[in-house]
């Protein structure tokens, strides 16, 4: 294996670097995540840096680069205090690649790139109607990160739309029958499989394949 020191990744042309750098933490959950601003502009952006942080309560995490470098989401989600999360697919990705591209703050993202905005259960962001996995939160932190000025967003688990059929009879989600795309680097996209599930380890007895 080759060795890259941090001291030559500094001095690698940053799309480069970012590719790589990027690549290190491997694939990622990317969706698009659906704001409103107080002039009911739609916004949307791609996001992969997406983590689970508990289920009791129920919250997830997303990293939003610094404000200069993506600030609709975020200034919609301080302002409103809700947003949502969709998954994306195949058959309409290159709709939701261009929704990472700088609109002006007055273009609704979802017209500019021909996806559908749906609003449902009274919550007040939009939903993108093309995904299979959807679910809305409302935000409880931001948290300012010193290191590279970007921001860690936790929100709270309001509502999901999943189609029964891909939930498993222990809750597991089967996203890969959901379709469910996942991400690398900045710019790469791939569809997993499944491979194998196993039960809950146990340091005295074996790891035991269960049913996937
Ligand atoms: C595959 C992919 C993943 C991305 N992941 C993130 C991310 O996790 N956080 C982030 O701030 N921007 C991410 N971006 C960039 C945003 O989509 C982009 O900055 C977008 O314009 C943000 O929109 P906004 O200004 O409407 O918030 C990603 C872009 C792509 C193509």
């Amino acid at each position: 294996m080759k060795h890259f020191s941090i001291d030559k990744i500094q001095g690698w042309e940053r799309f480069f670097r970012a590719n790589f750098v990027n690549s290190l933490s491997g694939f990622k959950p990317v969706s698009l995540i659906g704001t409103r601003d107080s002039n009911k502009i739609d916004n949307l952006g791609v996001f992969s840096n997406i983590v689970h942080i508990g289920a009791n309560p129920a919250c997830i995490g997303f990293i939003n680069r610094p404000k200069e470098a993506a600030p609709h989401t975020l200034a919609n989600i301080e302002s409103s205090g809700f947003y949502t999360i969709n998954h994306m697919h195949s058959d309409w990705l290159s709709k939701a690649h261009q929704a990472s591209a700088k609109y002006p703050a007055e273009v609704s993202e979802f017209e500019a790139v021909g996806l559908t905005p749906v609003f449902k259960e009274n919550f007040p962001a939009p939903f993108v109607g093309e995904s299979h996995v959807q679910y809305a939160l409302e935000l409880s932190e931001i948290i300012p990160l010193k290191i590279n000025n970007s921001f860690f967003v936790i929100g709270k688990l309001l509502h999901a739309f999943v189609d029964e059929s891909f939930v498993s009879k222990d809750g597991l989600i089967d996203l890969s029958k959901a379709s469910s795309l996942v991400s690398l680097g900045i710019d790469a996209y791939y569809l997993p499989s499944p491979v194998k599930r196993y039960a809950y380890a146990k340091y005295d007895r074996p790891s035991s394949e269960i049913e996937l």
